[in-house]
């Protein structure tokens, strides 16, 4: 195991009702907000209308800023850093899925920063300030933003698809109440599930050596997400197992499960470019994207696939090859997301293979080869993309 430290400072508050608790939170700050929000979904639930009651009953004053689009983008960043300083907003609101909170998170960052904000996802420069707090309402589990440090930004016009950390990014405070879930088309609930499992699966699949407590971890919260995903593939309506895939996909991406081990962020340094290139759902690029990963890298490493067959998807493995354990793991997998109708190949996501050097290059560009398990340059990343192929 490696050294570390886990310092998660962002407090949860979960369960029914707990949208109206906002105002009361934001209270003791003291500060005028920015309320963040997306394209109508809060709107239509009447959750716009329970976050701004309870804002005006604690009387918290707030400007407001709607319209974030999946795969957020960075004029309404630039329009939310101009509100903020022309009304003096010392704080960020979001209620919404990863982009939403994604976006707020730049903008708290753009608001205390000289120059560009876009610069700090390009340099990857540790912010020399205090970015403004952000707290977060969610409305769908997938991409771990409400505790996570990370924001990840689309540039339409140089069409990058970056990610930017920096601990005090980390919400403040998150409210997640499962019942919000209700209204999710059924396709965000299968890309919310794809997304946390690769969270986790770019975590668990390591060289580090001494990890049997978070490959527990990691194998337990697999196999939570992946049974109340069924759950709710025959009913979007069950609490209970929203409430399970909630609180895995929040401990999917706050780090606990990752410390003291080496990580491997290649399957989203790869989904990254699908989605700047060709807008896709993050989730559904994941689920494209991952089982051609692993079907590369494993013959590697097959003693970490070999555990991964045998104790997240269950594959019997008494007197049979090595080999067959492991691509059985690994298509078990990928029946699991057809299972939720998530695409597995690149012809249904509409990618063309012409565009694949491309997406290859831009994908090492920023860090050079992805991956922890196995360094990929170009060429292997390229290759894994042919794979995604029918
Ligand atoms: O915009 P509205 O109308 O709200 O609709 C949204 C959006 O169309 C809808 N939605 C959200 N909550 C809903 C709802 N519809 C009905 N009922 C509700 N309760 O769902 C759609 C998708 O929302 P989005 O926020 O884009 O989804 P998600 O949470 O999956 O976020 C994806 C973004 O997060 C980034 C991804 O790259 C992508 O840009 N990620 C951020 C990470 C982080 N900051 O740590 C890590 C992840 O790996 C990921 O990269
Ligand atoms: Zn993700």
């Amino acid at each position: 195991m490696l050294n570390f430290i886990y310092d998660n400072k962002t407090t949860l508050i979960f369960g029914k009702g707990t949208q109206h608790e906002a105002g009361r939170l934001l209270k003791p700050f003291g500060k005028k907000i920015l309320l963040h929000y997306g394209g109508g979904s809060i709107r239509r639930s009447g959750l716009y209308d329970s976050i701004t009651a309870s804002l005006k009953a604690a009387g918290v004053e707030y400007e407001e800023l709607g319209g974030v689009q999946p795969n957020p983008t960075l004029p309404l960043v630039y329009e939310g850093i101009r509100l903020c300083r022309e009304h003096g907003l010392g704080m960020v609101l979001a209620v919404g899925g990863g982009s939403v909170i994604d976006s707020s998170k730049a903008i708290a960052l753009g608001v205390p920063y000289g120059g560009d904000v876009w610069d700090l996802y390009l340099s990857k420069k540790q912010p020399d300030f205090e970015p403004l707090p952000v707290a977060t309402v969610l409305t769908i589990p997938a991409a771990g933003s409400e505790s996570s440090p990370n924001t990840v930004i689309t540039n339409e016009e140089t069409r990058r698809k970056l990610g930017y950390g920096a601990p005090a990014l980390r919400p403040v405070f998150s409210i997640i109440n499962p019942e919000l879930f209700f209204t999710l088309p059924h396709r965000q609930m299968a890309n919310g599930v794809s997304d946390m499992m690769s969270h986790i699966f770019e975590r668990y699949f390591t060289r580090t050596l001494h990890t049997d407590l978070s490959d527990g971890l990691c194998e337990a919260t697999l196999r939570t997400i992946m049974r109340n995903a069924r759950i709710l593939n025959g009913n979007l309506h069950d609490y209970d197992a929203w409430a399970e895939i909630a609180f895995s996909g929040n401990i999917a991406h706050n780090n606990l499960l990752g410390v003291g081990r080496e990580q491997d962020w290649a399957c989203h340094a790869m989904e990254h470019e699908l989605s700047a290139l060709y807008h896709v759902d993050h989730g559904a690029g994941l689920a494209v994207v991952t089982p051609a990963w692993m079907k590369y890298v494993s013959p590697r490493h097959r003693d970490m696939f070999l555990q991964f067959s045998l104790n997240v998807m269950r594959v019997e493995g008494s007197c049979r090859e090595t080999e067959t354990i492991i691509r059985e793991g690994i298509a078990r997998l990928e029946g699991f997301y057809r299972e939720l109708g998530l695409p597995t190949s690149m012809e249904e996501l509409g990618i063309r293979p012409e565009d694949f050097p491309l997406m290859a290059e831009q994908a090492i560009s920023v860090r050079g080869p992805v991956g922890g398990l196995e360094r990929l340059d170009a060429e292997d990343v390229r290759n894994i993309y042919r794979l995604a192929c029918r």
